[in-house]
């Protein structure tokens, strides 16, 4: 079973967006399903170090569109994006000491996907989108 599901409730609406979040989910599923059997802790801390900068470079993105069209809910958007890749860095730290991350990690990321991409990226999205 992959980590992370997609779920009908996290499209936004926009299609190019919705496959974008639909890869981003497929991307770290396929990055730590390729964990071998027998990985070490340097093996998972690479890894999600990739899933890391991954969703931070989606962000970066969404945020720099955010910046263009002056985007009055920039900051508590932004602040969100920033929540999710502290809880991922504290994900990493916490692998170092053991622990079922790929549990956390899972929990975590279906957590805040459900939440933000519903909420904060649907809002935004659809005004960006009905300005071009
Ligand atoms: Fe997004
Ligand atoms: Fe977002």
């Amino acid at each position: 079973m992959a980590l992370i599901e997609w779920r009908e409730s996290y499209k936004v609406g926009i299609r190019s967006i919705d496959y974008e979040h639909g890869n981003l989910i497929w991307v770290i599923n396929d990055l730590l399903g390729k964990l071998s059997k027998d990985h070490t802790t340097d093996d998972i801390v690479q890894a999600l170090g990739e899933v890391h900068a991954l969703i931070e470079a989606h962000f970066a993105l969404e945020e720099k569109v955010m910046r263009d069209i002056r985007y009055s809910s920039y900051p508590a958007h932004k602040k969100d994006h920033d929540r999710l890749l502290d809880d991922l860095r504290e994900i990493m730290e916490g692998v170092e000491g053991g622990g079922d991350f790929m549990k956390t990690l899972g929990e975590t990321v279906n957590a805040w996907f459900t939440v933000h991409f519903s909420t904060f990226d649907k809002e935004f999205h659809s005004l960006a989108h009905s300005q071009r």
